[in-house]
């Protein structure tokens, strides 16, 4: 059997949907749950990229453990540079350099020729290489370069010292015939294709991203870069929870598997979602709320009597299990510290307390305390920004034959702000009564709402999305009143572009 790595881009490529962006502090808690999934390598950011993303390079190297962890970089020197000084602290470093092949891309884009294009990869690999021995090299759009010419470039960056080369179908142009053809073509032509692993990124534009994954791995393909819930640039990237269930499912036709723990596979999703706020349809398949939903008569007749009859994955080999009523008002401290290490989250002692409250406060308002719950608040805890602005009172008259008004107060810094705005609606005002506190000049790009639990009790729980010049971030809030939730989500997005901004 062999053993396919897992190389994540959640933190890359993922990070590059629009609306996606997530801070520091975000990402490392991602990269400790892709620690806890069993990824192989996580690609930590681009270094180059922002002061963001090295920090973040950084910082994930220095305090993850387990997977390797990579930069991305050009085939330039600095960009180069840059990603070795960002990985210093990682015990096992990858740089991952890329430079693109396609004439398209050299004609239109860069102006060089493929000789010039080949010299570039061949002298950034030989420069990495001076740094490191782990580097992998992408030559981009290489699902529209010549074949030829593919060959000549894989086999001169592998000699030249790239451990990894990496196909990918940029523009998720390729299907899985053809993909498919094209690694058995660089296996059969390219002499020192024993020496670097073969990976491949397919990008989603065709809905082909798993399906071409699936078909280079059955060619000879190595090691499969993917995103948690299949977010990236565009229509995204290939999904993780899918390939790897294939590759468990179905492991009589692929003869290989993981080193993935499926069971984190569902929390790893939850999380991405609610730090990006960007919510996987309900039909997506292994992670959707419907994959496991069986509402047939005949189906669920057949279930009942024998599970293998519709069902061709455990819903616990994902980590889905049944809501399960946990704690309540009369829980005391030990009891919730246990549960939240039961579902994996290790806070220390003041993120506890600070939890713990909140928890007491919840638990006042809401009988049955859910997982859901706890993870809701426990993200909302670990993911919020420096406070800045920061909800002290609020409160909204609406009805049919009222005009919606919200009288807020916020402290902003040390001083407590109070206004009154009216609006369309109790969460126009509110929101307009923020804006006129905090005067931003962000633009409110996404808004949603979504109950975390069932019953008219449940925590509704809020995403928006605020974008001011280049920067784009989401904010969430969850609470029993979603006028409130609502709120705190405003105000958690405007304290992480006020982060941003310094
Ligand atoms: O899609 C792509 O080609 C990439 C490269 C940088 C590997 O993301
Ligand atoms: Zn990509």
């Amino acid at each position: 059997m062999r053993i396919i790595k897992i190389f994540d881009t959640t933190l890359r490529d993922g990070e590059q949907s629009p609306g996606a962006s997530m801070n520091v502090g975000e990402k490392l808690q991602v990269a400790r749950q892709l620690a806890r999934l069993g990824v192989d390598i996580i690609e930590a950011g681009f270094a180059i990229a922002s002061p963001g993303d090295f920090e973040a390079i950084k910082r994930i190297g220095g305090e993850v453990e387990g997977p390797v962890i990579c930069s991305l970089a050009r085939a330039k020197e600095e960009d180069i540079k840059r990603a070795w000084e960002a990985l210093q602290d990682a015990p096992q470093k990858r740089i991952h350099t890329f430079h693109s092949t396609s004439d398209i891309h050299l004609k239109h884009q860069f102006r060089v020729s493929r000789e010039e294009a080949l010299k570039r990869s061949v002298e950034m690999v030989k420069f990495a290489k001076s740094f490191t021995n782990d580097i992998e090299f992408s030559p981009m759009d290489a699902t529209r370069t010549e074949i030829n010419y593919l060959c000549e470039v894989v086999e001169a960056v592998i000699e030249a010292g790239a451990l990894t080369v990496n196909i990918p179908d940029t523009v998720g142009y390729s299907i899985p015939s053809e993909f498919g053809a094209m690694i058995k073509t660089l296996f059969d032509k390219v002499r020192n294709i024993g020496k670097a692993v073969i990976a491949v990124h397919c990008h989603n534009d065709l809905g082909l991203a798993t399906s071409n994954s699936l078909a280079a791995v059955l060619n000879g393909a190595g090691q499969i870069e993917c995103t948690i819930n299949g977010i990236g640039e565009r229509a995204g990237n290939c999904s993780m929870e899918e390939v790897v269930m294939a590759l468990r499912t179905r492991r009589d036709v692929f003869n290989a598997d993981t080193n993935i723990k499926t069971e984190e596979i569902m929390r790893s999703s939850r999380l991405v979602t609610k730090i990006t706020g960007m919510y996987v349809q309900p039909n997506k398949a292994i992670v959707g709320a419907n994959a496991f939903a069986h509402e047939s008569g005949i189906h669920q007749d057949g279930l009942l009597k024998e599970k293998s009859t519709y069902e061709i994955i455990r819903p616990e080999t994902i980590g889905l299990h049944k809501t399960k009523f946990v704690l309540g008002k009369h829980s005391g401290r030990h009891a919730f510290r246990t549960r939240l290490n039961e579902l994996g989250y290790s806070l220390n002692d003041d993120e506890i307390n600070h939890a713990f409250e909140r928890f007491k406060k919840l638990a006042d308002q809401k009988k049955e305390i859910y997982d859901e719950d706890l993870e809701a608040l426990v993200t909302d805890e670990s993911t919020s920004a420096p406070e800045i602005y920061r909800l002290v009172d609020l409160s909204v008259s609406a009805g049919i034959h009222q005009r919606p008004t919200a009288v807020i107060k916020l402290k902003v810094n040390d001083e407590i702000i109070g206004k009154t705005e009216h609006g369309d609606g109790p969460v126009d005002a509110v929101f307009k009564a923020i804006t006129s506190i905090t005067r931003t000049g962000s633009v409110l790009q996404k808004y949603e709402v979504k109950a975390i639990t069932g019953g008219t009790d449940a925590q509704g729980e809020v995403v928006c999305s605020l974008k001011e010049d280049s920067a784009s971030v989401s904010g969430h809030g969850s609470d029993t009143d979603i006028i409130i939730a609502s709120a705190k989500a405003y105000i958690n997005a405007l304290n992480k572009l006020a982060a941003r901004k310094k």
